[in-house]
Order: structure tokens, then C-alpha cells, then sequence
């Protein structure tokens, strides 16, 4: 039987592998902070605790293991890594936990480890054009990310790289455009668009009013959780020791998407534009590598994600009405 390692598995995309890797027959290992919130993530064994300490890393990471996916971070939405504040937090605690969790991973002669990078390593520069942002893998130098939380995401791929060159390491890096789905945060300040939008248009009456931060003409991809996993395990498992995209191509603007949403709740909904944190112009997964070196590329329609993530979202906002304040 095999054995994979998921640090993060209390989170979004972490407990969706769990359960993907359990299906496969595997014998899995869960590490995080908590326990996930929304559904037992099924790990044959689960660890609380801190990646920031390595005297946990070396407890959580033995030799059994043939596979351990990196997604542990201090991580959001817009609303938390473009205010400023969490700066400091991001880059300390996400850089901590790499640090730890790949040396650990180095001295318990690990080979394969996966790490979970973002398309906010892409330069600022080639994001501004809402109709034609530039992501292609090759584009990430010389860099120019937005954020802080980017800049931590460059430095840590190049952390792994460096251990994949120097140790003899099998790193995988996949660059996340996005992902989105039941299960992810909804509220509290983490949360992206998508599932924000959706918990607005679910509190909303027919014919009432969301707010939205900027004028809504900004551009982004989303990619279903489903495919997202799908991605990461085909990386995972491939020769390919560069950065991928893992994104979605279809780009709407977030007007659209609120539309879309307000679509599948069946109700009419008056968008209200106001100022907040807004990141890049436009952003847009490029495809075109993933697909010639993996043969396969997402391909889900953002509708069909949209669904189950919006009747996920208005189930939630039932069980806790205190959580669905706009
Ligand atoms: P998430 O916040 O749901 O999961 C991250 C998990 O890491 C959380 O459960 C958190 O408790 C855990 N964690 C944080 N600090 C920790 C620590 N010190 N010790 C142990 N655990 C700790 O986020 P997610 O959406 O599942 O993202 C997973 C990974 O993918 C992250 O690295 C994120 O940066 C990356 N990523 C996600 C997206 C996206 O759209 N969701 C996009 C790009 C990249
Ligand atoms: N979160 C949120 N909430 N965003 C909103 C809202 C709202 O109520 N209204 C409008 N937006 C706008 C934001 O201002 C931003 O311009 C756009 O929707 C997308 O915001 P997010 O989904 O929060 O984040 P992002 O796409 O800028 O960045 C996300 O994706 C990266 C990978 O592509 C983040 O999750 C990053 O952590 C991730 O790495």
C-alpha cells in the first residue's frame, strides 16, 4: 500500500486530496493546524500541530512515505493578502513552514514532494490589460509580483527547485489559478470571490442589492476543486520538474460571474460597485504548457463548478445565518 503525506489537509483543497488519495488506496497521513471544519477529511491519521516548528515537521515526516503534497500556508483572498496587514504573517509563516517541511522531507530521504505555488508569482506588469493578461509559465522572470504573498510563493519555488538540483530531489510546483468549490472558506475575511459572491447573492431577497469590490470589470479564471486535484495528481506523478499553471482559460469578469451566480440562485440582483481590495487587472491560467507536456488541461465549465459550489454555500448560510452578513 502506499503512503502520502498531506500538510494542510485541514483546508480547502488539502481535505479534497485526502479523500482522492484514500479512494486511489492509499494510506494517508493528514497535518495541519485543525481538524478541517466543513467534513472529516477522512486520513487514516491526522496530526494537529504547528509546520512552522521542526520538531513537529520530523515528527509528522518518516520514511513511509511515498508521496507528500506541500499546501500548508497562511493564505486568503483578496481581502486578506492585498490589505498590507497580514504581510508580514504571510511571508513569515509560509516561508517557516517550506523550510521546515521540505528539509524534513530531505532528511527522511523522501523523494517526491509536491509544493502548492500560485499564479500571484506573475509579474504586475503583465496584468493589466483585463483582455490580455500574460501568465505563461516563462513570464514569471524577471519578477514583479503584486504581493507579498507572491513573492513568498517565487522564493519558495526556488526553494524546492534548489533541492530538486542540489539533493536529487523529485519537487513537483504547481502554480493554482483560483480554485474554487464546496467546502472552501465562505466567510470570515479568507474567503475569494466566488464564494463571497455566492454568500451575498444567497443572503440577498429577489431584486436586492451585493456589494462588490471595484467596478467588477477586473478578469480572473476559476478552476473547480475537482480538477484542481485532478492536475495536482498528474504533476505529481509526471517528469516534469518546472512550475505548470493549474487554472481554468475561461475568463470572465467578476461582473459576469455575479451574474452567473445570481443566474443558478434564480434571482435578480443589483450589483453595487464600491472601493476595496482589488489585486491585479486580469488574470487568465495559460494552458498551453500543462497540456503539451501532461496531454491534459481542465476543461470543466465555471457554470457547472458554480452550481454545486452555490448550493454548498446556501446550505451553509441556512445552518449559520450570523455568517452570511455581506
Ligand atoms: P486553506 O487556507 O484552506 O488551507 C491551508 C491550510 O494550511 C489551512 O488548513 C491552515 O490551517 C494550514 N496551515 C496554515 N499555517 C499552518 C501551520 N503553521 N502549520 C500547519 N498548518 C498550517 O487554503 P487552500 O485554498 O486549501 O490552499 C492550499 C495551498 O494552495 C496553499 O499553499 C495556497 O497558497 C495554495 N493556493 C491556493 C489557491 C486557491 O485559490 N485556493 C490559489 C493559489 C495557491
Ligand atoms: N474576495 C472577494 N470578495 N473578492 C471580491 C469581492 C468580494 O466580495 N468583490 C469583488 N472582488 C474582486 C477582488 O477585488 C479581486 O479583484 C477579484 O474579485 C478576485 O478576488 P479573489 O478571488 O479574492 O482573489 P484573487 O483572484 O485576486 O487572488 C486569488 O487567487 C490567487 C491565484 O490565482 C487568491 O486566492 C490568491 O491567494 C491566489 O493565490
Amino acid at each position: 500500500m502506499k503512503a502520502a503525506l498531506v500538510c494542510g489537509a485541514g483546508g480547502f483543497i488539502g481535505g479534497h486530496l485526502v479523500r482522492r488519495l484514500r479512494a486511489e488506496g492509499y494510506w494517508v497521513r493528514g497535518a495541519d493546524l485543525k481538524r478541517h471544519e466543513y467534513s472529516d477529511t477522512e486520513a487514516h491519521d491526522f496530526m494537529v500541530g504547528d509546520l512552522r516548528d521542526p520538531y513537529f515537521c520530523r515528527q509528522v515526516i518518516d520514511r513511509r512515505f511515498d508521496e507528500v503534497y506541500q499546501l500548508a500556508a497562511d493564505m486568503g483572498g483578496a481581502g486578506f493578502i492585498f490589505t498590507g496587514e497580514n504581510d508580514a504573517d504571510i511571508m513569515h509563516n509560509s516561508a517557516t513552514i517550506n523550510l521546515n517541511v521540505l528539509d524534513a522531507c530531505y532528511k527522511r530521504l523522501i523523494r517526491r514532494v509536491f509544493y502548492s505555488s500560485s499564479a500571484c508569482v506573475y509579474p504586475a506588469h503583465n496584468q493589466e490589460d483585463p483582455d490580455n493578461p500574460n501568465c505563461e509559465e516563462s513570464s514569471a522572470y524577471p519578477a514583479a509580483p503584486d504581493s507579498e504573498y507572491g513573492w513568498e510563493k517565487l522564493f519558495s519555488e526556488r526553494l524546492y527547485l534548489t533541492y530538486s538540483r542540489c539533493y536529487g530531489m523529485d519537487t513537483r510546483i504547481a502554480r493554482y489559478h483560483n480554485i474554487f468549490g464546496p467546502e472552501g472558506t465562505w466567510t470570515g475575511g479568507r474567503e475569494k470571490a466566488p464564494a463571497a459572491l455566492c454568500r451575498k447573492i444567497a443572503a440577498a431577497p429577489n431584486g436586492g442589492a451585493i456589494e462588490i469590490w471595484g467596478d467588477g470589470r477586473q478578469t480572473r479564471s476559476f478552476l473547480h476543486v475537482s480538477e484542481c486535484v485532478e492536475g495536482t495528481l498528474r504533476l505529481m506523478r509526471s517528469d516534469v520538474r518546472f512550475p505548470l499553471n493549474i487554472g481554468s482559460d475561461e475568463m470572465v469578469t467578476i461582473n459576469q460571474l455575479a451574474d452567473l451566480i445570481a443566474e443558478i440562485a434564480g434571482k435578480r440582483i443589483e450589483k453595487r460597485h464600491m472601493p476595496g481590495p482589488l489585486g491585479v487587472r486580469g488574470r487568465n491560467s495559460d494552458n498551453r504548457r500543462i497540456e503539451q507536456e501532461l496531454g491534459w488541461k481542465p476543461s470543466l465549465p465555471l457554470v457547472e463548478g458554480l452550481r454545486a459550489t452555490y448550493a454548498w454555500i446556501e446550505q451553509q448560510a441556512q445552518q449559520q445565518p450570523l455568517g452570511v452578513a455581506a
